[in-house]
């Protein structure tokens, strides 16, 4: 095998920098973001490419083509992971972009354009809520105001990035225009077990669900447990329950429409005393967009009701949203025909979770190769495992992809 065992071990050793370990977290600019970002930019040098951190740190590796300062194809994917994350997410597109690379440079090759890997250092937006950054930077599409959000500890973006050595006034220029990207194209762990169930290694990624996340705060009235009669409580953990259970019925409707309430988290909570205050995160996606616009009115509408009827106040704060993103037809055939040139048939599906694609498509024809994972297909789980069989397989067809590679 030319490309899975590096891979894998390069994936181990990523592993390491890690925020609490024996777990896997990695945040934004923090520690473990500059020792993964100076990792991979070893690995993109020592692959042909000149490589550096750009100014909201994502770590950028360019290839020249043929013909020097050509248009580029560019690869990759995310360094971040979610708490106690699998080592492969994210980082497998990074590594098998840089792998595919490397052997274009150890053949003394150039293609007629060029290549330039990104491993964006914020795709999760576990450590400030705001989700693809680094990629939105590049797409043009990041909001300043982002920069004033403040993570756990009271730490703006701004004040961490200038922290890390990168530079909040520099962000406006990372903006790629159209005419410097051919496509943006992204491999990843499909993060679920439909390839898994259907036997197959590989599958075309056809789009990408559109997404929202939702801030919700409900308020009661805090009270002593022993005292308040059951009747007259003004419970908001009772009500937040309530809405738990009510995102599970209406997004169990069927179709590629899900829910999911990630956190619930009561402040000043203790055994002996009615919670008064409750803040939950809500993350609504399908791949069409009129579902998931209506479920999200319905839901709001419900929890509205919920709280009035237990004399709650509630807050809904919508701080994420992302329409789904079509990947291009004709990259899709391009992937198919490397798949098939492999001796496999391809397997179109879409992806219901997100990716840096899914900023990437403001800016460039998006793809997506999407690679078995095993154990049912678990992913945000440190259960999340990749054959390395599978990842040579998957490099292989996106080297063939990039040799045969057609600008759409
Ligand atoms: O949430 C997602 O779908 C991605 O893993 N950030
Ligand atoms: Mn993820
Ligand atoms: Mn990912």
């Amino acid at each position: 095998m030319r490309f899975g065992p590096a891979i894998m071990q390069q994936a181990q050793q990523l592993a390491a920098f890690t925020e609490d370990p024996p777990r896997l977290t990695r945040r934004c600019l923090t520690l473990e973001h500059r020792q993964a970002g100076e990792y991979i930019l070893e690995l993109m040098r020592s692959a042909g490419m000149h490589a550096g951190l750009d100014a909201i740190g994502n770590a950028v590796g360019r290839y020249e083509g043929s013909t020097p300062q050509a248009p580029a194809v560019l690869l990759g994917s995310h360094l971040d992971t979610v708490r106690n994350a699998g080592r492969y997410d994210g980082l497998f597109g990074i590594l098998s972009a840089i792998a595919c690379v490397r052997a274009l440079h150890e053949a003394g090759r150039r293609l007629p354009f060029a290549l330039e890997v990104v491993a964006f250092g914020d795709e999760e937006g576990v450590r400030f809520g705001i989700t693809m950054s680094g990629s939105r930077a590049l797409a043009g599409t990041f909001d300043p105001a982002w920069l004033d959000r403040t993570d756990g500890d009271g730490v703006s973006l701004a004040e961490a990035l200038r922290g890390f050595g990168g530079d909040p006034e520099g962000i406006p220029a990372l903006r790629r225009a159209r005419t410097d990207i051919l496509a943006y194209v992204e491999s990843h762990i499909e993060q679920g077990p439909v390839l898994l169930d259907a036997g197959m290694a590989l599958g075309v990624v056809t789009a990408i669900a559109g997404a929202t996340r939702v801030r919700v705060r409900v308020t009661g009235l805090s009270g002593h447990a022993g005292t308040v009669p059951m009747t007259g409580r003004r419970d908001a953990l009772a009500a937040a329950a309530e809405m738990v259970l009510a995102v599970e019925r209406r997004c169990g409707a069927g179709g590629t429409l899900v829910g999911t309430v990630g956190q619930l988290m009561v402040r000043n909570g203790a055994a002996n005393v009615i919670p008064g205050h409750v803040e939950l995160t809500l993350d609504v996606r399908s791949g069409n967009d009129n579902v998931r616009l209506e479920a999200l009115a319905e839901l709001q509408r419900i929890c509205r009701h919920i709280a009035a009827r237990r004399r709650c106040e509630l807050t809904w704060e919508e701080y994420y949203a992302a329409a789904a993103a079509p990947c291009d037809a004709g990259l899709q055939g391009q992937l198919a025909r490397s798949i098939e040139a492999h001796g496999i048939v391809p397997r179109s599906l879409p992806s219901g979770a997100g990716h840096d694609a899914i900023a990437m498509a403001a800016a460039a024809p998006i793809a997506m190769l999407f690679v078995r994972c095993g154990n049912g297909g678990i992913s945000h789980h440190p259960d999340e495992i990749l054959a390395v069989e599978d990842a040579e397989l998957a490099t292989a067809v996106l080297l063939h992809f990039l040799e045969h590679f057609q600008a759409p």
